[in-house]
């Protein structure tokens, strides 16, 4: 039975039965990952950024079990931003290999010819069983990246702490709680735009960045919205003003020993000047006191962005495991699952 569900509207009992079961599947494919508590868990599914849409459905043995405290078989996503459609289909460990993935992805699918979507992308964490599901479908891998994981128990603080101090002269380091300041919003967004512009990585753009200020204002109230906390270091240039670079790190009320480092960025022009380590640097000691209930913090580099790579090594980070961007078209989809 696969219906349609809201997670803005519906009962207590079936948000809490959504997050047993993404724990359920948490606990078999990632096993080292924190569980989902049950904390703002609603708006964390509900809220997307203006523009965008989704739509969910939940896959039961019988109808309104979640409403009862049982954790449905599955669950079913699609998140509509600008011309591709985001997905995401979980199954409970114990019901898997009987087709309740295929169920719910064909609902996927009907959804998104009727929204117009004509292609379809995931990210799949490498070494699950998503893998092999995915690619059954006929899901390309287009964009290989690789998570790595920071223990903060690991940190050489002292090692850390003449990252944070090696910048060249002429730049101040802010750190700032909820987002950049008003003043530096037009910066902040022109330094992502350029970034973005200079250094395409040939990624699926299946999270939204924010590349002008009322974007960027729209996206930092989103992620307050959906119970994720932003921190952020920007590197200022003193004599132009410009932002020089800056480093985002969500940490989110559903999970929150682990924290995940959104955007690093350091406009070409100012490169050379020891900003990527010393924002980096300045963002882990600053976490250490906001957040003492920290104990981790993760992110995801492309394989070619090797300089990144090298930084976060040195700070600690360690590879965790492939993260892998899948994508469809609708049409080919549609076809191979039947869908009228
Ligand atoms: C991927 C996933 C959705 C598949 O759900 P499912 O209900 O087991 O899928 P289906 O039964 O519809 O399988 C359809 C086909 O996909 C392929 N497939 C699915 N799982 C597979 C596996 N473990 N190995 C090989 N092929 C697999 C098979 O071809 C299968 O058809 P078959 O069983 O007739 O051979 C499920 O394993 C899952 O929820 N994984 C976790 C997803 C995730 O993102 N985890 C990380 C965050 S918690």
């Amino acid at each position: 039975m696969v219906r349609e569900w809201d997670p803005l509207t519906a009962p207590a009992t079936e948000i809490a039965s959504i997050v047993a079961l993404l724990n359920e599947a948490m606990a078999a494919d990632l096993p080292d990952d924190p569980l989902w508590l049950d904390d703002t868990m609603r708006e964390y599914l509900a809220v997307t950024m203006p523009g965008e849409r989704k739509k969910m459905w939940l896959a039961e043995e019988n109808s309104g079990d979640a409403s009862r405290g049982i954790p449905p078989l599955g669950q079913a996503n699609i998140l509509m931003l600008g011309d591709i459609g985001v997905v995401e289909v979980i199954v409970h460990p114990k019901a898997r290999r009987l087709g309740v993935g295929r169920a719910l992805l064909t609902q996927v699918v009907s959804c998104a010819r009727e929204e117009g979507f004509s292609a379809l992308g995931v990210e799949v964490p490498g070494g699950t069983p998503a893998v092999e599901f995915y690619s059954k479908f006929g899901f390309t891998c287009a964009f290989t990246e690789i998570r790595s994981l920071l223990s903060l128990s690991a940190v050489d603080w002292f090692g850390l702490g003449e990252m944070a101090a090696g910048i060249g002269s002429g730049y101040s380091i802010g750190f700032y709680a909820g987002g950049p300041p008003e003043e530096l919003y037009t910066a902040y967004a022109a330094a992502k735009a350029e970034v973005r512009e200079s250094y395409d990585l040939g990624d699926l753009e299946l999270s939204p960045s924010s590349y002008e200020p009322q974007r960027l204002r729209a996206s930092i109230e989103t992620l307050a919205a959906r119970g994720l906390k932003l921190y952020v270091v920007v590197a200022v240039h003193e004599s132009t003003g410009d932002v020089a670079g800056l480093t985002e790190v969500v940490v989110p009320q559903q999970h929150p020993t682990r924290a995940d480092q959104y955007d690093t960025v350091v406009v070409p022009r100012h490169r050379g000047y020891g900003i990527v380590r010393a924002i980096k640097a300045r963002m882990l000691f600053e976490l250490r006191s906001a957040e003492p209930g920290l104990a981790e913090v993760q992110t995801w580099n492309a394989a070619i962005n090797e300089p990144l790579i090298r930084v976060n090594n040195e700070l600690g980070f360690v590879p965790d495991r492939d993260w892998l961007e899948y994508e469809i078209d609708v049409a080919d989809l549609a076809a191979r699952l039947g869908v009228a």
